[in-house]
């Protein structure tokens, strides 16, 4: 068999001369610099139906041959630039995604290149040392421990999931990695309110002990966990000869933003025992604003934390970290050393080896984007951003409060939830309720098809609602007025065609 390196340098197909590269990346770093500059005057979608995008994909079939690197990526920015939603767009206000730093873009190219394989030291040693600083510099960010380790992985899921495992197996007293659940097993219990985002969920299923396990907590009035509530199935539980193992608070709940009473959790986590965890996916990086440290106090006294920088640190997606308190506890969860490993390799490289720290041995350099991020605004740029986004949520949250067609119902963090009720509809109607959840449903479709503007929604008490989250750094007062004047004008139109006689 003769082969193309038989006997000189290989020239395989998907190597590239250096012009050629320099070429195709000057090209297309033109292109997103075009494409940032007029993010504001496009639409936030096309809202093109699935046929439409798999026509304008094309045939499914893989080519036998290739095609020109340069009319490849060509191809792949006009699709990708012309029928995406653009979430970096300022009007985009839909659920947790956020606005990505143009940097970050850029970062992820140069990890790219490189490619380290951060779940060795040896195999990445500058990226893993940039991966443990950020852990360091996002412990400082929002006032977590000193000395706190932890893991970066894909998504909010994931950070939760690990924090999961790890106190799965610090709570045991047998070995559970070795010997499984067991009957002693099927008596762990975790507590979450009823606002917990579904993660746990997964995290209870693939853990092995079932959804039943979970023992939801009531909120009060504000979504905020019942810590009274909390109590009671607590000293339900150990009386029935269960073991409460993990409650999880959250920094931030999904819907509304709300912030559990951190403080009186984690005391109550401490005097019983319980591993204590806060889901800050979202709303953690907020706890760099000094003007709200009473609502996180107590964060820096949780066992994990997780926290997701491509939510509200602007981060291109993928990139969450857990944080935990001890960084022993994932090592105890997740480390085995298998014989094809050889990275010990003695005094002088004690590095860190993140493959025994989480579920991934190859891992990407993600942290790279994040700590480029930190590192060029610092915590002051963080703190003027979050501090806006907010201040922006509360701005929609009163527009809404002040018109008498919208009925503002939260503001938590940078979120805040309304809905529109037509002016002439006898809201004691008997079926009033039913039609204004039919009617600001239909909203939420049609102005998410729309692209003027994008929001998602949520449903409290039976209400479906609308939801504008903010964490877009491109998002002005303006976009905020334009997005509650949107809502109006659309609520109208599509009032006039729903209403059902029997409420005209
Ligand atoms: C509080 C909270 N936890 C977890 C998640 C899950 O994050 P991801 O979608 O990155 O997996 C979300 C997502 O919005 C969230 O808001």
């Amino acid at each position: 068999m003769t082969t193309s390196h038989a006997n000189s340098a290989r020239s395989a197909a998907l190597d590239m001369s250096a012009e050629e590269f320099r070429e195709l990346g000057h090209g297309l770093v033109d292109r997103l610099a075009d494409y940032y500059a007029a993010l504001p005057q496009r639409a936030v979608t096309a809202g093109e139906a699935v046929d439409t995008i798999r026509a304008e994909l094309g045939p499914r079939g893989l080519p036998q041959t290739g095609t020109p690197a340069a009319v490849v990526l060509a191809r792949a920015a006009d699709l990708v630039l012309e029928h995406s939603l653009h979430n970096g767009h300022p009007r985009f206000f839909g659920y947790i995604t956020s606005s990505a730093a143009p940097l970050g873009a850029l970062g992820d190219m140069l990890a790219a290149a490189v490619n380290p394989n951060c779940g060795g030291w040896q195999l990445s040693p500058m990226a893993t040392e940039i991966e443990c600083q950020a852990i360091g510099w996002i412990a400082e960010l929002i006032g977590y421990a000193p000395g706190a380790g932890g893991i970066m992985v894909s998504g909010g899921n994931m950070a939760n999931i690990v924090a999961f495992f790890a106190a799965r197996k610090s709570r045991c007293d047998w070995d559970i990695r070795a010997a499984g659940l067991g009957d002693a097993g099927l008596g762990l219990r975790v507590y979450c309110s009823r606002e917990t985002h579904t993660w746990v969920q997964k995290a209870a299923d693939l853990s092995g002990l079932g959804t039943d396990a979970i023992r939801w907590i009531d909120c009060d009035t504000s979504q905020r966990m019942r810590v009274g509530h909390l109590r009671e199935l607590v000293q339900e539980d150990r009386k029935a000869g269960l073991r409460p193992f993990l409650v999880v608070a959250a920094a931030g709940t999904v819907s509304t933003g709300a912030i559990d009473p951190l403080g009186e959790v984690g005391r109550f986590c401490r005097d019983e025992d319980i591993w204590f965890h806060v889901d800050g996916a979202y709303g953690a990086p907020a706890a760099v604003l000094p003007e709200l440290a009473a609502d996180f106090d107590g964060l820096a006294e949780a066992d994990s934390v997780a926290l997701d920088p491509h939510k509200w640190l602007y981060s291109p997606l993928e990139a969450a970290w857990t944080l935990v308190r001890e960084p022993r506890h994932l090592t105890d969860a997740f480390s085995f050393s298998p014989v094809y490993y050889q990275f010990d390799e003695g005094e002088g490289w004690e590095g860190q080896n993140f493959y025994e720290y989480g579920m991934q041995n190859s891992r990407g350099f993600r942290a790279l984007k994040v700590w480029l991020a930190l590192a060029q605004v610092g915590r002051d740029g963080y703190a003027n951003m979050i501090r806006d986004d907010i201040a922006l949520a509360q701005r929609i949250f009163e527009a809404a409060a002040a018109h008498p067609e919208l009925e503002a119902v939260t503001c938590g963090l940078s979120i805040a939830t309304f809905r529109f009720v037509p002016a002439t509809l006898d809201a004691a109607a008997p079926a009033a309720s039913d039609y204004l959840n039919q009617l600001n449903q239909a909203l939420v479709i049609a102005l998410q098809r729309g692209g003027e503007v994008f929001l998602s929604n949520a449903v409290l008490g039976g209400n479906y609602l609308l939801r504008a989250c903010i964490v877009n750094f491109r998002t002005s007062g303006a976009d905020c007025d334009a997005l509650t004047a949107t809502v109006v004008e659309a609520g109208r139109r599509l009032d006039s065609e729903l209403r059902p006689v029997a409420l005209a």
